[in-house]
């Protein structure tokens, strides 16, 4: 079965994207300083290109989960596989992910954040399938919103293979 990938965000899209995102957080943390908290491995290329276009004071910390039961559908059920470095306490969050799926993941994640003492925890995903949504998570900046079709590139995996894709495709098999 030969397998491809077809481009469903071009590579120009994807980065202007980020830069209008990045402009927006800037002006919305004016005179604040941010807490970038990227979810391994999928929103690394997603974090670098964003963190770049942010103008505000920003750390960066990075957290790894793998979700319990099958790989193609989250339970909700999350393990952490590396926790943060740092304290969250008084600090301005913002969770940066690569997509927004059925949302149990991230539902976990933003609660757990808050109850570390944050000032405020927002989320930026690059991608959203509100199709799929099973808990209810609302990105307050989002990249795209993508029908329901499994899409890797720009860090997303199918079967860890083309996170290295500079652009989101659609994987086809024929
Ligand atoms: P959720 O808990 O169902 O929202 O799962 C979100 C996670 O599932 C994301 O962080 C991705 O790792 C993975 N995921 C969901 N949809 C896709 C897709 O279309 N391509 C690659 N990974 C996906
Ligand atoms: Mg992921």
């Amino acid at each position: 079965m030969a397998e491809r990938v077809e481009v469903l965000l071009s590579e120009e899209e994807v980065n202007a994207r980020i830069r209008q995102i990045g402009e927006q957080i800037s002006r919305d943390y004016e005179g604040k300083e941010l807490h970038l908290v990227c979810i391994l491995k999928g929103a690394s290329f997603f974090t670098c290109e964003l963190a770049k276009r942010i103008t505000v004071p920003v750390s960066l910390d990075f957290m790894s989960v793998s979700s319990y039961g099958a790989s193609s559908e989250s339970s909700g059920v999350v393990k952490i596989v590396k926790d943060l470095d740092e304290p969250l306490e008084g600090k301005h969050v913002l969770v940066v992910e690569d997509i927004v799926d059925t949302g149990r993941t991230l539902d976990y994640l933003l609660s757990l954040m808050r109850s570390r003492g944050a000032e405020d925890v927002k989320l930026c995903a690059l991608l959203d399938k509100p199709d799929r949504r099973v808990v209810d998570v609302k990105a307050d900046y989002t990249g795209f919103q993508i029908p329901d079709e499994f899409v890797v590139g720009y860090g997303l995996d199918y079967a860890q293979r083309y996170r290295n894709l500079p652009y989101i495709g659609v994987v086809k098999f024929d």
